[in-house]
């Protein structure tokens, strides 16, 4: 019912011919998947990449700014987003929260620039270690998810959720396919209090340290719709092979 996303977070990497060459290869292996896809470049190569990818994967901003427009130096709208050509932006992910100071109001506003931009947000939340060894992680993540979605104007919003435990991220420590799944659990209990129909709509991608061979552990949890991947999709053939990964009970594409 939900569709797995495959989706790579280039953060601040690749020059303008690597972007081309990256977005090419996924639309190919995405084409070749039972899985969706999308990327999310640099805003500066989001256009040239809208040409390569099409409507054929998803594409999105890495973050928008929670103004609609203004005197906000290097600060990107979500307007501007859209009119490059992406369906969807990150909003709160965990280098916005922690290494630029983004706060759960901040990443609430720009949730709201998102969806009236006709974006599809895609809500980062995530504990820090210090947080998961206090016995934090299920009261952060409900902090954030609350934030996120008290900015939806309501259920018939797009919306996608990526559980990203701080410790994991970039760290080639992953969290286990438990870890996740309690997690993932405790994210969907939380929108169903308010909305069953969305909480069952809803994708809630893992993402840190995830890779081709523990991508499958994390695709066989029922919560887990989806990956959300910086390091390795910064190589086109490990990101494919991500991207084309199939549960085993199921046909290869
Ligand atoms: P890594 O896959 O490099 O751990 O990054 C995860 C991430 O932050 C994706 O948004």
């Amino acid at each position: 019912m939900r569709t797995p996303l495959i989706a790579g977070n280039w953060k601040m990497n690749g020059t303008r011919a690597e972007a081309l060459t990256w977005a090419a290869a996924a639309v190919e292996a995405a084409a070749e998947s039972p899985n969706d896809a999308a990327v999310f470049p640099p805003d500066v190569w989001l256009a040239a990449v809208a040409e390569v990818v099409g409507d054929a994967i998803g594409l999105g901003g890495q973050a928008c700014s929670w103004e609609t427009s203004g005197a906000f130096t290097g600060a990107t709208a979500a307007t501007m987003l859209a009119e490059a050509g992406c369906s969807m932006v990150l909003c709160g992910h965990s280098e916005r929260r922690h290494v630029f100071g983004e706060t759960d109001a901040e990443v609430a506003g720009s949730v709201t620039r998102a969806l009236e931009a006709g974006l599809t947000p895609v809500l980062c939340v995530g504990e820090t270690l210090e947080e998961r060894e206090a016995g934090r992680t299920r009261d952060v993540l409900l902090r954030q998810v609350d934030a996120g979605i008290g900015a939806t104007r309501g259920p018939a919003d797009p919306l996608i959720i990526a559980y990203e435990p701080v410790w994991a991220i970039g760290t080639g420590k992953a969290a286990s396919p438990t870890e996740a799944a309690e997690a993932h659990a405790w994210i969907r209990a939380r929108v169903a209090e308010t909305d069953a129909e969305r909480a069952a709509a809803v994708r809630i991608l893992y993402g840190g340290s995830a890779n081709p061979d523990n991508i499958g552990g994390f695709l066989e949890v029922p919560d887990v719709d989806g990956a959300l991947i910086g390091g390795a999709a910064l190589d086109p053939a490990t990101f494919g092979r991500m991207i084309r990964h199939a549960p085993a009970s199921a046909p290869e594409a």
